[in-house]
């Protein structure tokens, strides 16, 4: 499946004041924090399969993402102790990350929690097997995955195909909640809908309802339907009328979230308790760090290019411990595509980028690009990092926007929500 890693029509939204005011000091829910300590600003890393490994979130975190959801993980993965396992166990990735080569490294002594695992399946007994694994992992959340549109396998629900069958969706939150220990919250991942017809919408009310009178901690709802994937802009409205007929849970949206001013936009026109940033933070971890900065009152800033090379190199770094070094030239192709649109020579930077294959064609084209002399060359040209603004976010996606990444870049391993 193709994914578009840029907008497209998004409508007008309305909101009810200046986007500044609704950030500035806003404070998150107080049930947020007292269910996951350290959770405590109103946005997080979505799980964004091929994307959102130990390395991105590590990444986000430096930068100020307070919470961060793995790849969704199949429960058979987990169960039969496959590489899923090993590469999404948080610990594990810290202490590797936190020893030799990067102990000097600026995001060492971080490690990735708290982080809700992300788990998806077919049938309740193996399903809740895998949540117990993940559990025992030393996830804090586990958070279960009925929002994937990737087709069912062998003729049985997975992920949002579920929103098809609210009894087996039901059964499913069921089995997971009673495998994972009271004490760890769990939270799903649904979508808006299966499809456009009165009687999917009516599914999805019920398993929404089912999973709070289970207990479940929040929801988040992707407000597109899993017929759409991820084709068209996502319905706001639907999330708005969702939070406005249930004022007392926890929702967070999800859907068209492409910059830190629409973090804040969504909470004020959904009402939403927080947001999931996905695509929006591809390439950009400075989104966290933004939306941090407009909550404490002050512009959203831009990266300096000194910056942007040292978050390039630590997720590279991080990559290679996650990956091995071979895969990670290849692997890192697709981060670099999106982190070049904050360059001042963004079309030269993505060109060079997606002909790297190794480490060191990699690291060539950070110090061609990123080197110590580069800030000073982009400032003597008149380039200083600017506030972000829609004018210069659609700026920079659409030089981002060129048709050999959509030839180039291979589709990620599997788009699951
Ligand atoms: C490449 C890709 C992979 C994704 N993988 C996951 C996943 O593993 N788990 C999940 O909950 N959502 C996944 N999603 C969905 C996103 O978390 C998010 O709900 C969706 O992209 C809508 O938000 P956006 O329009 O702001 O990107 C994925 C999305 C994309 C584009």
């Amino acid at each position: 499946m193709g994914v578009e890693l840029n907008p497209s029509r998004i409508p007008p939204r309305e909101l009810s004041r200046p986007v500044e005011e609704t950030a500035r000091g806003f404070r998150v829910d107080p049930r947020i924090p007292a269910a996951v300590p350290g959770f405590d600003a109103p946005f997080f890393q979505a799980g964004l399969a091929g994307y959102s490994d130990g390395a991105m979130r590590l990444v986000a975190r430096s930068q100020g993402a307070p919470f961060c959801v793995t790849e969704a993980l199949l429960d058979r993965t987990l169960i039969n102790g496959g590489k899923g396992r090993r590469k999404e166990d948080p610990d594990l990735i810290a202490s590797e990350i936190g020893m030799g080569e990067i102990e000097d490294n600026l995001a060492a002594g971080l490690d990735d929690h708290p982080l809700a695992g992300q788990i998806m399946g077919s049938w309740p007994d193996e399903i809740a097997r895998g949540a117990e694994i993940l559990a025992g992992m030393g996830h804090e959340v586990i958070d279960v995955n009925l929002a994937c549109p990737v087709k069912k396998i062998k003729r049985k629900a997975r992920g949002g195909h579920f929103l098809a069958f609210p009894e087996e969706a039901i059964a499913i939150l069921r089995a997971v909640r009673d495998a994972v220990p009271a004490g760890i919250p769990c939270t799903v991942k649904l979508r808006r809908s299966f499809s456009d017809t009165p009687e999917m919408e009516r599914n999805f009310e019920r398993i929404f309802d089912a999973a709070y009178e289970m207990g479940y901690a929040w929801s988040t709802v992707h407000c597109r339907t899993v017929e759409q994937k991820y084709n068209g802009p996502g319905r706001w409205e639907f999330l708005r009328d969702l939070v406005r007929r249930h004022p007392d849970r926890v929702i967070f949206g999800s859907g068209d979230v492409w910059t830190v001013l629409d973090v804040f936009r969504m909470i004020d026109m959904c009402g939403v308790q927080g947001v999931s940033v996905a695509r929006g933070c591809i390439g950009n971890p400075w989104i966290f760090r933004q939306a941090r900065e407009m909550m404490a009152g002050r512009p959203p800033m831009g990266p300096t290019i000194a910056e942007q090379r040292e978050v390039l190199l630590a997720h590279y770094r991080f990559s290679e411990v996650i990956h091995g070094e071979r895969r990670t030239g290849r692997h890192m192709r697709k981060f670099g595509i999106k982190f070049a649109q904050h360059h001042p020579h963004a079309m030269d930077v993505k060109h060079d980028f997606i002909r790297c294959e190794t480490s060191d064609e990699w690291r060539a084209v950070i110090e061609r690009h990123y080197g110590a002399d580069a800030e000073a060359r982009a400032a003597e040209a008149g380039w200083r990092p600017s506030v972000v603004t829609d004018a210069s976010a659609a700026m920079a996606m659409a030089d981002a926007d060129l048709d050999c990444v959509a030839a180039e870049v291979p589709a990620p391993g599997s788009p699951c929500a």
